[in-house]
């Protein structure tokens, strides 16, 4: 289940509460939903970054996080599906209206881009 895909390879660093540590680790409770809200973009960035990992400096919250976040393409495209489908549920996030859950065959699509974790960056949408 996507819980038990967070638990073993998201948690270490965002934490069981989503929260994260501040300065080290993005919070991921209230900020996924304002990610997934930019639409098309929003959903594409998130499984840009659950597969090929995040390089470069970004802010949320007004706090600013300038780490490496590996990326985890030796999940299953079920799997990562499965996870962001549980983030996006879970630690207060919600669907925006009108999205649907991530399904495997929208994470292949993603992985067939073979993005590098600095070009992610650029796909992110402009959120605080
Ligand atoms: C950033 C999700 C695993 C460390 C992010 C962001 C998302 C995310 C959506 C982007 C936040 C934004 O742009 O506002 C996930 C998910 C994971 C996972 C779903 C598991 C499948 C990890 C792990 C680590 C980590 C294992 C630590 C080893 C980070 C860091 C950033 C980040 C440091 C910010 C990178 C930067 O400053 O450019 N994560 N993450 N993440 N994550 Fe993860």
């Amino acid at each position: 289940t996507g819980a038990a895909v967070y638990q073993a390879n998201c948690a270490g660093c965002h934490q069981a509460t989503g929260k994260g540590v501040p300065g080290a680790f993005p919070p991921l409770a209230g900020h996924f939903t304002k990610l997934l809200a930019a639409g098309a973009t929003g959903r594409a960035y998130v499984g840009h970054v659950a597969l090929y990992g995040l390089q470069g400096s970004i802010k949320v919250n007004g706090q600013t996080y300038a780490g490496v976040m590996p990326g985890q393409k030796q999940l299953s495209d079920a799997d990562l599906a499965a996870v962001l489908n549980h983030v996006a549920t879970s630690f207060g996030n919600k669907w925006p209206a009108g999205q649907k859950p991530f399904t495997a065959a929208e994470l292949a699509k993603l992985r067939a881009k073979a993005l590098t974790p600095a070009a992610v960056l650029k796909t992110r949408p402009p959120v605080k």
